[in-house]
């Protein structure tokens, strides 16, 4: 395949996101968007050179046959667009996170891995210049506490204040970070999770204000993520990762920067690379050349993160902590 086809269900923020990336390369063609909101599938459109608006997912998939979708709606929305990709062999690059029902998301990843479809989802941060340079420094070394945090106000997409509709913070944004832990440390064998709220004073809003998870991880990490969303103030330089080693430590600021501590000496490395370029560019290469080995966060692997923000929300609302297995 010299170019690949691509189609858009879902144009609004993240579509914009992934858009700016393939724009970028000369093997794509457009064959068709599509939203609900049809003005925004058109804007998307226009953009991207005056490819095909459908009001209709199915007929897209039918009479543009796309080589992939990007399926980049609200976390509410999932199921049918997926199993309608799979029916027809399409493979696809979803956002996460991939729903908001555990058992949902594990039927969708067997019916792809059944299809022999290429599937990634949008944990763009594994993708992140300044995360492979983590990973290397943390070969070979002892990593005992954890800290970390995800710390804003409320986000302005319409879908984002209730838990039925977006899952929560945890769930929808700081799933970021709690599929960071999972990447850089492995699986999590437990995690007890409290939050409250009060702070936040919006009609119609019902999700937690702020929470704190405490993750124990199957090799003995302890891991604490901080989750909140009532500041009224930017803190991006404060949220990311503290990692103590034995020998060092590493402060990885979220999306900008990581410093690598031994006590003796610390390199500083800032992000070079736009990580949603690399991301979409290997998607499309996995695509390309059949070979979903390069792709960071399959869809498969992502049920695990997506598993662990949905224990957190369980943790909250029964006040125990959760075993995963
Ligand atoms: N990976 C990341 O870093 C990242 C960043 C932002 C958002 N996201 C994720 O992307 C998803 C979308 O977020 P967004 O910020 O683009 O939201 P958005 O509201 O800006 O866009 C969603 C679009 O989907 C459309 N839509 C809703 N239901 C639909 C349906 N059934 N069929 C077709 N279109 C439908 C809406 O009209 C809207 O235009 C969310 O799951 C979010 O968590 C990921």
């Amino acid at each position: 395949m010299d170019k690949v086809k691509v189609a858009f269900v879902g144009c609004g923020g993240i579509c914009n996101f992934h858009l700016s990336h393939l724009l970028q390369f000369d093997d794509v063609t457009y064959v068709g968007f599509m939203d609900i909101r049809p003005e925004r599938a058109a804007e998307k459109a226009a953009l991207a050179g005056g490819a095909k608006v459908f009001d209709d997912y199915v007929q897209m998939l039918d009479e543009a046959r796309p080589d992939v979708l990007y399926i980049c709606v609200p976390p509410d929305q999932h199921g049918f667009i997926e199993y309608e990709a799979i029916k027809r062999k399409i493979h696809f690059l979803v956002e996460k996170p991939m729903a908001l029902n555990l058992k949902l998301a594990e039927e969708i990843r067997d019916a792809a891995a059944e299809a022999g479809i290429i599937t990634a989802v949008g944990f763009q941060d594994r993708y992140l210049d300044i995360i492979e340079k983590t990973k290397e420094f943390l070969q070979g070394r002892q990593v005992g506490l954890v800290d970390g945090a995800w710390m804003g106000g409320i986000p302005g997409v319409y879908w984002w204040s209730t838990y039925a509709t977006s899952g929560g913070q945890i769930v929808e944004q700081n799933i970021h970070l709690f599929d960071m832990v999972r990447y850089l440390f492995g699986e999590p064998a437990r995690v007890y999770c409290a939050a409250a709220r009060g702070l936040v004073k919006r009609e119609g809003y019902d999700l937690h204000d702020y929470s704190s998870a405490v993750i124990t991880f199957k090799n003995n990490i302890v891991a604490t993520l901080f989750t909140g969303c009532y500041l009224d103030h930017n803190v991006p330089h404060k949220n990311g990762l503290h990692i103590r080693c034995v020998d060092s430590e590493i402060r990885y600021i979220l999306r900008q920067s990581v410093e690598l501590d031994t006590g003796d000496s610390v390199q500083l490395y800032k992000r070079q690379v736009d990580q949603g370029v690399t991301e979409d560019r290997t998607f499309l290469d996995a695509v390309k050349t059949g070979n979903p080995a390069i792709i960071r966060s399959p869809y498969s692997d992502a049920c695990k993160s997506l598993a662990l923000t949905l224990a957190c929300n369980q943790s909250i609302a029964t006040g125990q902590p959760v075993e995963l297995n």
